[in-house]
């Protein structure tokens, strides 16, 4: 069962998840999605991508995700399409009544703790000729400026002490072949792929809601510590972010926010 909680978020990400959002239509655009297509979401989060996609095609799309916070806040946003359902599951134990001409997880396979039993999931709940699409940030420097930010964490006397104690979350490989090989493992054939340097402007203000809206959910999540968090380390990780970004920002006050991210489109042949 995943450690993954995004429950305290799902009010506020759909909001605040502007990158995620952006890098959704570049997947979206690729997996080109049409008209009588069923489609799955995988990590579907609040549900606002997944609504998107019933829009665009009639068959039955399906958003599920771990978090029961993400899926209520899916439900009572989205109830007025008739094609459109969702499901608190657990993508690793991936099962549904139906199969699907396409899977779409955008920014959510880098939290999946076994990505491969993911990848098998997926591989048979799709109709052959089906593919799935997915975008990821990758690498391990799959933000510049959040890896220079959490520098500061690491060395800074309020919270050097602690962090010691995180463990890293996140599943990144550091180039598209070791990408395109995990699918490969899982059965498919790779159609596209594309490690992309993504790069924009943002304010400070915005900066940090992006980053609230992924990345905090790793730093500052119990599950990945092994001593207990205190409230005078969360408030001061917050602040030292802040600090940070400021420190990064320009004299307008912006900061040119870099990702790294996987595009990657396969297929069940
Ligand atoms: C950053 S959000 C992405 C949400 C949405 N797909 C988007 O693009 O905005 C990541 C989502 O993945 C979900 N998630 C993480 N691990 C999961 C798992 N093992 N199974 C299902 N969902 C998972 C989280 O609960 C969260 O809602």
């Amino acid at each position: 069962m995943s450690e993954v909680n995004f429950n305290s978020k799902a009010f506020t990400y759909a909001n605040n998840s502007l990158v995620q959002k952006s890098a959704s239509e570049i997947l979206l655009d690729l997996l080109s999605i049409q008209s009588e297509e069923d489609v799955l979401d995988l990590g579907c989060g609040p549900g606002h991508i997944t609504k998107k996609i019933a829009q665009v095609t009639k068959g039955i799309v399906t958003g599920i995700d771990v978090s029961q916070g993400m899926i209520e806040q899916a439900v009572s946003s989205n109830q007025e399409l008739p094609n459109l359902r969702y499901s608190v599951m657990d993508a690793e134990n991936l099962e549904l009544p139906i199969n699907f001409d396409v899977i779409v997880c955008n920014s959510s396979f880098q939290w999946f703790q076994k990505p491969e039993q993911v990848l098998n999931r997926c591989f048979s709940v799709l109709k052959q000729g089906g593919r799935i699409g997915v975008q990821a940030p990758a690498t391990q420097l799959y933000s510049p400026n959040f890896v220079a930010a959490i520098e500061k964490i690491r060395m800074h006397p309020y919270t050097r002490e602690i962090f010691k104690y995180f463990k890293n979350p996140w599943f990144f490989l550091e180039s598209k072949e070791e990408y395109e090989q995990l699918f490969r493992n899982c059965g498919f054939d790779v159609i596209y792929s594309e490690l992309r340097d993504e790069s924009n402007l943002f304010s400070i203000e915005e900066a940090y809601k992006i980053y609230q809206s992924g990345a905090e959910n790793g730093y500052l999540n119990q599950s990945f510590y092994t001593v207990t968090l205190t409230d005078d380390y969360m408030n001061s990780f917050r602040e030292l972010v802040k600090e940070a970004f400021k420190e990064q920002s320009d004299n307008s006050g912006m900061i040119d926010l870099k990702f790294k991210r996987i595009y990657i489109i396969a297929k069940k042949q």
